[in-house]
Parts: C-alpha cells; structure tokens; sequence
C-alpha cells in the first residue's frame, strides 16, 4: 500500500519531535552547505525561511548581526526556540507561500534550506525575498536535487507507530529556479550541485544577489 502524504504543517508537526535525531543524508548535506555558506551571514542581518528546528539558524546566529526565522510549523518552530543559540533569534510563524510579515529592504542575507520542495511554484517566494532584502543582498538557498526528486525521494518522516508518512511536495527543475529568480530581479552568482561520494547528485545549490540598482 503506497504511503500516505500529509499537508506540510501538519506534517511537520509530526515530525519535529523527531526530526534532528533520525538519519537524514539529504539534511546533513544541506547543513554542510549552510556551514560554507557562514562566512558569507557574518555579520549580517539575516532572515532564514523555512528554518525547521533551527539547527542551521543555531549555526548562523552566533555569525550573524540578526536573525529573523520563519516558519509555518508551530512544532518546528517550538524546537528551534528551545536552543541557547538561538537565544536571541526572532521567531515568526508565517506561510511563504503567502506575503511575508516582514519590512522591506531589512536584510542583507535571506537564506533557506530544504524548503521550497513543498511550495507549488517558487517565484512567489523570490519575489518576497527580493523585497525584504536590501539592495545588493544575496539569497542563498539550497535544496534536494531535481535529479533526485525524479527518483520520486522526497521529505518523509516514520510516525510513532512506524508508518512511512510523505509530507507534500513539489518537483522544481534548476532551469524553474534559475529563471524565476531571474524573474523576480535578481542576478546569478552561483549555481551549485552538490554529490554523494558515489557520484550521484544529492542536492542542488543557488546563491542569487538583489542588484546595488533595482
Ligand atoms: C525539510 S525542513 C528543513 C528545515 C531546515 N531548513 C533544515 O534544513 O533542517 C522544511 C521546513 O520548511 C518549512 N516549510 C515548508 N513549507 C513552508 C511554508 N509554506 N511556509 C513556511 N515554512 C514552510 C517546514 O515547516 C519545515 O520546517
């Protein structure tokens, strides 16, 4: 019987709990990368969407100027504020599928991980970050290789009583990511693609800059 898919709240609060403990190689690849990525959030003020149980927002914080973290599971959420690092992180509970609860031009990073996988498309949210950040800000995000989504892998999680639950999501090509960020008025610094040791892609990386003009 095939396994049952949740809506991504309702995943995610399921699987909170349990999320930081149980064997993730996709997880521990995107934390790899956040951790490459740090020298470039010194500093700064940062806002991380989709930031989960805030295990790279423990990683940023101590970094950063600011960080303002947002995410649509309260459960997740709740995780994430429990960490002394996180101390003085602001957490806002928010959908970024929707227009965020944020100023615009404030940050000079918005940064996320494995969480445009679950939004239908990605130029809403492109947009969003283009306006919350400040001219010549980056955005720096990575996610589950297409190569990989293909495979039909995506976020899942085992319940307490063992069931494999899928949490919904959402196939994105790096030519959807490349164009809509395009679209939304950034420009390319870098696009990335990150491997298993046996060669075989695991995640896929872009690091996009709001123009100085624009
Ligand atoms: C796979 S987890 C990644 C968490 C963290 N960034 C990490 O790398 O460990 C995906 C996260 O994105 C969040 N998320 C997914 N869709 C969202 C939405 N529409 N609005 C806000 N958060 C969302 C989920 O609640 C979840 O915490």
């Amino acid at each position: 019987m095939p396994s049952p898919t949740v809506g991504v709240e309702a995943g995610y609060d399921r699987w909170a709990a349990t999320y930081d403990a149980v064997a993730n190689r996709t997880r521990d690849a995107a934390s790899a990368q956040v951790l490459d990525w740090r020298p470039l959030l010194a500093g700064k003020a940062v806002l991380e969407i989709g930031c989960g149980t805030g295990r790279n927002t423990a990683v940023i914080a101590p970094a950063a100027r600011e960080v303002d973290a947002v995410d649509i599971s309260q459960g997740m959420l709740a995780e994430a504020a429990r960490r002394p690092e996180c101390a003085e992180v602001r957490f806002v509970r928010a959908d970024i599928t929707r227009p965020l609860p944020l100023a615009s031009a404030r940050y000079e990073v918005v940064l996320e991980s494995l969480a445009l996988e679950h939004l239908p498309g990605v130029l809403g949210i492109f947009r969003e970050a283009f306006r919350v950040l400040r001219p010549g800000g980056e955005l720096l995000g990575c996610e589950l290789h297409p190569y990989r989504q293909l495979l039909g892998k995506q976020a899942r999680f085992e319940d307490a009583d063992g069931e494999e639950v899928l949490i919904e999501a959402y196939g994105h090509s790096i030519s959807e990511f490349a164009n809509a960020g395009v679209q939304a008025g950034f420009g390319i610094v870098e696009l990335q693609e990150r491997a298993d040791p046996s060669g075989e892609p695991r995640l896929f990386s872009f690091r996009f800059r709001r123009p100085l003009a624009g």
